[in-house]
């Protein structure tokens, strides 16, 4: 059985563009921004509070947060890696954030410079500061389907960082194939693993198109009862090298999907 509803969760502004070695001019970012908002889209990842020394591409964020027009009903999460990263992003005027965490140690360290309990203990302290503002915090955890730096990742392992992120207050975790390494196999194996911990309503999955199995990878979430999917506008990559899960994707998921799904999805792509 297929949701009666997907939400989109587009992060095209911040995943996709995060690591175009050019820098896209902040005027251009917000414009962007805006059009996804007239899209119809509900939730638009803006930017990211990280540090401008580890991604450059994401220095402008306080500019785009002040830039972009606010469309009602619509929320436009940015990522906070730290309290510090939370506190500008409350600056800027951000009313939800994301917290991102990894299912394997090495991708951790080279993310965000700690180990995976590390990260957990940072983003509590995140958790605990978003929740005397009353902001809601989205996780993301890394790896889930495989690392490129160690391989194989347990499914337990990514069951339990999503746990913990769920636990501490996350209201949705999303699960990134990061590398797109994940078929359908190792998708359905992995989701079964998490799903014992964390509630499938309180899951979105995040896949990678680097292998075109993107599309395979979330019919089969779809299937499992996962209603959140994050999509990135016109396949915006963040590494080089890879394709990220894409507007265009999504349309050709509508059009080789059954009818009875296109039907019930909350926004379909423009064209
Ligand atoms: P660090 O170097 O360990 O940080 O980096 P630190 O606490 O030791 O501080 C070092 C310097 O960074 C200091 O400045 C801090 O003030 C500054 P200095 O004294 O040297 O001038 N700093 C900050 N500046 C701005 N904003 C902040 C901040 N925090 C410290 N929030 C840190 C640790 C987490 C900051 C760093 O590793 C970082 O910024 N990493 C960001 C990595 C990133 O953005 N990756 C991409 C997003 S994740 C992703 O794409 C995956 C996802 O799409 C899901 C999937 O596909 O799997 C979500
Ligand atoms: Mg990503």
């Amino acid at each position: 059985a297929l949701p009666e509803k997907v939400k989109i969760v587009e992060v095209g502004p911040r995943d996709g563009l995060q690591n175009e070695k050019t820098i896209v001019p902040t005027e251009t970012k917000i414009h962007l921004i805006d059009m996804l908002s007239e899209a119809g889209l509900s939730v638009v990842e803006a930017t990211s509070f990280v540090s401008p020394k580890w991604v450059p591409q994401m220095a402008d964020q306080m500019e785009v947060m002040k830039g972009i027009f606010r469309k009602s009903g619509v929320t436009y999460p940015v990522l906070t890696p730290n309290l510090k990263g939370f506190q500008a992003a409350m600056k800027a005027g951000a009313s939800e954030v994301a917290i991102f965490g990894a299912a394997s140690e090495l991708f951790s360290k080279k993310n965000i410079n700690c180990s995976v309990d590390e990260s957990l203990q940072r983003f509590d302290d995140v958790m605990k500061a978003a929740k005397e503002s009353n902001i809601p915090v989205r996780g993301y955890v890394s790896c889930v389907l495989g690392c490129p730096y160690e391989g194989k990742v347990a499914p337990e392992k990514v069951a339990y960082v999503a746990k913990r992120l769920y636990d501490m207050g996350c209201y949705e975790i999303s699960l990134g194939d990061t590398i797109g390494v994940g078929t359908p196999g190792t998708m359905s194996l992995m989701l079964e693993a998490v799903t014992k911990e964390v509630p499938v309503s309180a899951l979105a999955v995040h896949c990678h198109d680097t292998y075109g199995q993107a599309l395979a990878n979330i019919l089969v979430a779809l299937q499992m009862g996962i209603c959140v999917v994050d999509s990135s506008v016109a396949g915006l990559v963040d590494v080089p090298m890879l394709k990220v899960l894409q507007g265009m994707l999504l349309q050709k998921m509508l059009s080789t999907c059954s009818t009875a799904l296109a039907s019930r999805l909350e926004w379909t792509c423009p064209n």
